[in-house]
């Protein structure tokens, strides 16, 4: 794991968002795998600004997210479908038919979850995949104890996951208790990993990363195994590392 440490926020998304507007440009066809929480979105509205600024194009970008709230439809504000098109689609000149996300509302979530895990490999698989990290280690929604073997799967979210994820909502009482999220094993066969952390509440997980053994009671120490990740974290993060 490569780590690049910067100051705050705003360096993690200017950093962040440069790398990325690289990659697209050198591949107009890649195939992104993107994240919701409130880390990736600086680096979005970058992306919006390079694009509206530089001219940077998606026409030909295809997406994939990495998890969903199950019970929420796209037209749910709360849902990532709803959040991605906010923060980011509606932005780009991105074909939205080509911006996958799990379907939180589909009849039958195991096909759906099946589904998707097709879906990406069809596409030949997520080239960069963008990644947050929660304070308890989760990527994507896998929580901790969820095996390194999984694919797209339903999960139960973490009580502290649903306590961090209330500020997005309402009340707590709103937030799913359930959700789509690739599975560990989805994340791991992206071709590249960049991982955004900031503040100091991500500090103990980034401690955890850096210096723990790999483990599936902190699921985030898998990229550790991983030959391609970027790290690019603040100095709030990494304090004392
Ligand atoms: C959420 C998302 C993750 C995200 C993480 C951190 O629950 N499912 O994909 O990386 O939690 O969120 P934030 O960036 O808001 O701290």
């Amino acid at each position: 794991m490569k780590l690049i440490e910067v100051k705050d926020y705003n360096e993690m998304s200017q950093k962040a968002a440069e790398y990325i507007i690289e990659k697209v440009r050198n591949h107009p066809r890649i195939n992104l795998g993107l994240a919701t929480g409130g880390t990736p979105v600086g680096t979005y509205k970058i992306l919006i600004e390079d694009h509206q600024k530089n001219g940077t194009s998606y026409q030909e970008v295809t997406t994939f997210n990495l998890d969903e709230y199950i019970g929420l439809s796209g037209n749910n504000p709360n849902s990532y479908r709803y959040f991605m098109n906010e923060k980011l689609f509606n932005h780009l000149d991105i074909n939205k038919n080509n911006t996958f996300i799990p379907s939180g509302v589909a009849e039958d979530i195991q096909t759906e979850c099946l589904r998707y895990e097709q879906l990406i490999a069809q596409h030949g698989g997520v080239d960069l995949q963008i990644l947050g990290i929660g304070q308890n280690g989760h990527i994507g929604f896998n929580e901790p104890g969820t095996s390194f073997e999984s694919n797209t799967h339903v999960v139960d979210l973490a009580p502290s996951t649903i306590k961090a994820n209330a500020r997005f909502f309402d009340n707590e009482e709103e937030v799913p208790t359930k959700a789509i999220t690739m599975g560990i094993a989805t994340i791991m066969k992206s071709k590249e990993i960049l991982l955004l952390v900031s503040g100091e509440s991500k500090n103990d997980a980034m401690h955890k990363l850096w210096n723990g053994e790999v483990t599936e009671s902190f699921p985030a120490s898998i990229l550790k195994n991983h030959p391609y990740v970027t790290i690019i974290a603040d100095q709030a993060a990494v304090a004392g590392l």
